[in-house]
């Protein structure tokens, strides 16, 4: 096999144009195809930038001649030529009027045929492609991507930094703390019986830094959440991740506008719209069913408990006069689009949100409905009134005693609606703040009120003392930053005196003790001065496949496990030596089927 002993790449495979002819230059990269025909040889050359031509015909030597006979898809070869114009001209690529004249070739190295073919957007099936994840990440999609991904982390350290924001690195090895998702743990060699959590997030590291005086932190750092994967979760991921002193919500909120401008600009070229809408979380959830609102569309719930509450039919009137809710969407010309069949999907669909059925009125000449008989001529008419419904449309019932299925179903349904009547591009960016969260939710799993942020977040100045005496109605310093219905980030203003976190833990139900085993450190060092401080985190992840627009968190991370939360290319999770094991101090038990 050659070597690159005494050549040196002048450019990449991408970059030579026209005004380049005449110029020697060398290249490197992957053998996309070669075609030989016969007296003429052509080989495509792929580097990360692109491709091009190299041109072998008879005047090189034999032996060079003979050498690009043998080239095959994926050799790794290194050319050198005369860049000449090419006869016949492909304007499908950058390169496509030049190509090389080749001189001197050199194979560095062989390549067995692909699993698949090395090409943009191909449809290979999902785990083909991560169980040969290096290749799949040669395909310029993913190259692309990748790079971006880059330039988004690369502008994040600029902004931050022209800000006044300090890196700083905070431990991977850390204290496990209840709260929040489940733990990755790691045992401890020597202090048997003991363990490390890996961090969900810097949240603690970063306030204490706060308090040690570096006013403004920033970190692009990996955490890790031992829950479900979804199609925007992944258990290992990104956040960029800041904290500030001496700030209120107003200050956090305008230097991530300020940031989220510059990286839409910068990498996409796109002129975003600041400050943001805001919007209370109660005004989110009542308008749109979620506290992540995608507004491209409109569609949005509106309530009938006060129509239906006393109406002769039990699957409305119950909900409505038993603390549930009823509550509807229309969708504007929705009648036609939206035949039978399609309804029966749609009432599948909320049932997997936990609904227990869909009614539904289609107007038009024919009006049908599948609970009108059921009702007053009165009541239909307020429903259809309050509903603002026009001949053509559909109207899309939900009831149930719990408010949050109500929410859940139709807050799904809106956005499945227009993904299929296609209202949505993923180039219009509608971004949003959601605010003035609810301190706690109440869980029912766990029989208590749970913190719906973290335990650090502050209550709102106006609720500061609901905090124990009125969990329902407390509300947070908290805000997440929306885009097109998925979750970008999400931060708060923190509590950071002594009093006031007890108090919380308290909330929580924790007792002193507990609080003192697990937060003894952070509630310590409040008491020796903690300036008020805020900040939030990204998941980088997410921001980046929302600008490339692509399906999937798992396209935009280079090595990203699947759904059991393994990776197919190393086949992690896996067995551990014995020896590993005794050494640390960890015996298995034999879980019965
Ligand atoms: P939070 O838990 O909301 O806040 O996380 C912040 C952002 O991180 C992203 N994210 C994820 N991305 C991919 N996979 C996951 N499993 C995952 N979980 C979260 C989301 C989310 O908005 N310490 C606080 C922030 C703060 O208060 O400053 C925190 O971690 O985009
Ligand atoms: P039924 O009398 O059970 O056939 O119900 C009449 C209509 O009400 C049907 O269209 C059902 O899908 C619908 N329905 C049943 N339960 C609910 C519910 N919880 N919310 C909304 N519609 C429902």
């Amino acid at each position: 096999m050659d070597t690159m002993n005494g050549f040196k790449r002048s450019c990449y495979c991408g970059e030579p144009r026209l005004t380049d002819v005449g110029k020697e230059i060398s290249v490197c990269g992957w053998v996309q195809r070669s075609r030989d025909l016969g007296s003429l040889i052509f080989t495509d050359l792929r580097d990360r930038t692109g491709i091009i031509q190299l041109a072998f015909d008879d005047t090189v030597s034999d032996e060079i001649f003979k050498k690009a006979g043998t080239l095959r898809a994926e050799f790794v070869v290194a050319a050198k030529g005369i860049l000449r114009e090419r006869s016949s001209k492909n304007f499908d690529i950058p390169t496509g009027e030049v190509e090389l004249d080749v001189k001197e070739l050199r194979i560095l190295a062989k390549a067995e045929t692909p699993p698949f073919e090395i090409v943009e957007n191909s449809d290979v099936n999902d785990m083909l492609r991560l169980k040969y994840r290096y290749l799949d990440l040669r395909r310029p999609d993913m190259q692309r991507t990748i790079a971006m991904r880059h330039r988004v982390a690369k502008i994040a350290r600029d902004y931050f930094d022209e800000n006044g924001f300090y890196e700083i690195e905070t431990p991977m090895l850390t204290k496990s703390t209840p709260e929040g998702a489940r733990d990755y743990l790691v045992p401890s060699r020597v202090r048997p019986g003991t363990f490390y959590a890996l961090p969900q997030s810097p949240q603690q590291y970063k306030q204490l830094l706060m308090l040690s005086g570096f006013d403004r932190y920033m970190q692009i750092v990996r955490c890790f959440r031992d829950e479900d994967l979804r199609a925007d979760r992944q258990p290992e991921f990104t956040q960029i991740d800041l904290e500030m002193s001496f700030v209120d919500i107003d200050d956090v909120i305008s230097v991530n506008e300020g940031f989220i401008k510059r990286v839409f600009k910068d990498v996409l070229n796109v002129d975003v719209e600041t400050p943001f809408l805001r919007m209370p979380w109660r005004e989110a959830m009542d308008r749109f069913g979620s506290d992540k609102p995608d507004l491209r569309f409109g569609i949005e719930l509106k309530d009938i408990n006060d129509i239906v509450k006393d109406c002769g039919f039990k699957v409305f009137s119950g909900p409505a006069s038993s603390g549930g809710s009823v509550r509807l969407i229309c969708v504007p010309g929705g009648a036609e689009k939206f035949p039978r069949k399609q309804i029966d999907q749609l009432v599948e669909f909320v049932k997997t949100y936990g609904a227990k059925g869909l009614a539904w009125t289609r107007l038009g000449e024919n009006t049908t409905s599948s609970y009108a008989k059921f009702l007053t001529e009165e009541e239909n008419a307020a429903i259809l009134e309050r509903a603002e419904a026009k001949p053509g449309d559909l109207v899309l019932i939900v009831a149930d005693g719990k408010d949050s299925v109500v929410f859940a179903s139709l807050g799904a349904l809106r956005c499945e609606i227009a993904k299929r009547l296609g209202l949505t591009r993923k180039d219009d960016y509608k971004f949003l703040w959601v605010t003035e969260f609810p301190m706690f939710e109440f869980s029912e799993e766990e029989n208590r009120y749970v913190a719906m942020h973290h335990p650090f977040t502050a209550p709102m100045d106006e609720d500061k003392d609901k905090l124990e005496s009125d969990k329902a109605s407390c509300r947070a310093k908290a805000y997440d930053i929306v885009l097109n219905g998925t979750e970008l980030g999400g931060g708060s203003i923190r509590i950071n005196t002594p009093e006031m976190q007890e108090s919380m833990f308290r909330a929580l139900g924790f007792t002193d003790e507990d609080a003192n085993a697990r937060f003894s450190h952070l509630i310590n060092a409040f008491r020796y001065g903690a300036p008020p401080h805020g900040g939030m985190a990204y998941g980088l992840d997410r921001l980046v496949m929302l600008m490339t627009g692509a399906d999937s968190i798992r396209d935009v991370i280079a090595f990203p496990k699947v759904q059991n939360a393994s990776e197919p290319m190393t086949g992690c999770p896996d067995v551990v030596d014995e020896k590993q094991l005794e050494e640390l101090s960890i015996a298995l038990v034999k879980k019965e089927q």
